[in-house]
């Protein structure tokens, strides 16, 4: 199973095994990673999912490309938008993601 890393903003570390097919940001929930809040349950509609991937991960581990209605989201995000700025519950889990660090974009609850 692929394992993911959620880098906090503290810098401490949350290991997840993530089932392919999940998304990212299911992964996390089922986890209590701190940070990935998720209040609209996937829908694209809270930006409680966001999150950073680092330029080089966006290039090799082959994430859909940002919708529309992603893309809308993510300039409604509490945090500061950046070109590595995602939605988890949008990036389906797939075995490219294995070994794949993220930083959490939120403080969590
Ligand atoms: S869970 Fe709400 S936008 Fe991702």
């Amino acid at each position: 199973m692929p394992v993911i890393t959620f880098r906090r903003l503290d810098g401490a570390e949350d290991r997840v095994d993530a089932p392919v097919g999940a998304s990212v940001m299911k992964a996390a929930v089922a986890h209590g990673v701190p940070g990935i809040v998720a209040e609209c349950g996937g829908q694209a509609m809270c930006a409680t999912c966001h999150f950073y991937v680092a330029d080089q991960d966006l290039a090799d581990r082959s994430l859909p490309p940002v919708s529309d209605e992603e893309d809308e989201m993510l300039d409604c995000t509490s945090a500061p938008r950046t070109a590595g700025s995602r939605l988890s519950c949008q990036i389906e889990v797939t075995d490219a993601l294995d070994g794949l660090t993220v930083d959490v974009a939120g403080e969590g609850p």
